[in-house]
């Protein structure tokens, strides 16, 4: 039985004041709740705030990306190791924002996957295929080559100490859901598709689904039998919002 994972990704969003109150909330809300496990992904700047106010509570934290160099003259870019500093236990890596709004490519995202590894945080790796792809029948087709990057090059072991984030392009902020039974079949390829490499791998693999998630459709989706939690955007803001997304997968 794999335990559900839900995780806030407050993309660029937040304050010192307003993240005081969120956090607080989320804190308070998931207290009690010890069947599923929680993080949230927050901007490099409030790291540090959320290393404060989560050490200790059932709720980790991690990071929206990282540089793969360790470290040297790269104005701008964090290293690994700098998010192991603020207690990091995950981060995300290849979030369609990333991959279209910054250019990163299968290779780049697998060179994230592979330092976040190296450093010990949990990669949180993010696949999923645009409304246009869907629409030309080759989502699968896309999934695997997105998942191919990290599983063909690495081995499915690696996947063992990583999560996998089906996230329909077509569903990220839009308030348009993939149905259960959408994402299902995709969840269900994935973990064939890794199967195919590792039989226990894919058994052990946690699989969130991502794409308007609201604590309204989290029940459905998180019973479906292979969506072991999700990836939040929007509603992770709103702790009430994400503490009901939170007790949707206990
Ligand atoms: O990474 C989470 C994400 O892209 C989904 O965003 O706002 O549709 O929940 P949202």
């Amino acid at each position: 039985m794999r335990r559900k994972l839900v995780v806030g990704n407050w993309k660029m969003y937040g304050r010192l004041a307003r993240n005081q109150a969120l956090l607080q909330g989320v804190l308070d809300g998931v207290r009690e709740l010890r069947a599923a496990d929680y993080a949230v992904c927050v901007p490099y700047p409030y790291l540090s705030q959320a290393a404060t106010m989560l050490a200790g509570s059932n709720v980790a934290w991690g990071a929206q990306n990282l540089s793969p160099q360790e470290e040297g003259a790269f104005t701008g870019a964090v290293a690994p190791g700098m998010l192991v500093d603020f207690g990091c236990s995950y981060v995300i890596i290849g979030h369609s924002e990333r991959r279209g709004l910054f250019h990163e490519s299968n290779e780049i995202a697998a060179a994230k996957f592979e330092a976040a590894q190296k450093a010990g945080m949990k990669p949180i790796f993010c696949v999923g295929e645009t409304l246009a792809e869907r629409e030309s029948g080759i989502t699968e087709q896309v999934v695997a080559t997105q998942l191919d990057a990290v599983l063909v090059r690495f081995g499915a072991k690696a996947l063992s100490n990583a999560v996998i984030a089906y996230e329909p392009v077509w569903a990220i902020g839009t308030g348009k859901t993939a149905s259960p039974d959408q994402a299902q079949a995709v969840h269900a390829f994935i973990r064939q598709r890794v199967a195919a490499h590792d039989a226990a791998v894919a058994q052990g693999l946690c699989i969130l689904y991502g794409g308007s998630v609201k604590a309204s459709n989290a029940v459905e989706l998180f019973g479906m039998p292979d969506i072991d939690g999700g990836l939040i955007g929007g509603a992770s803001l709103v702790a009430d919002d994400f503490v009901a997304i939170c007790r949707a997968a206990q």
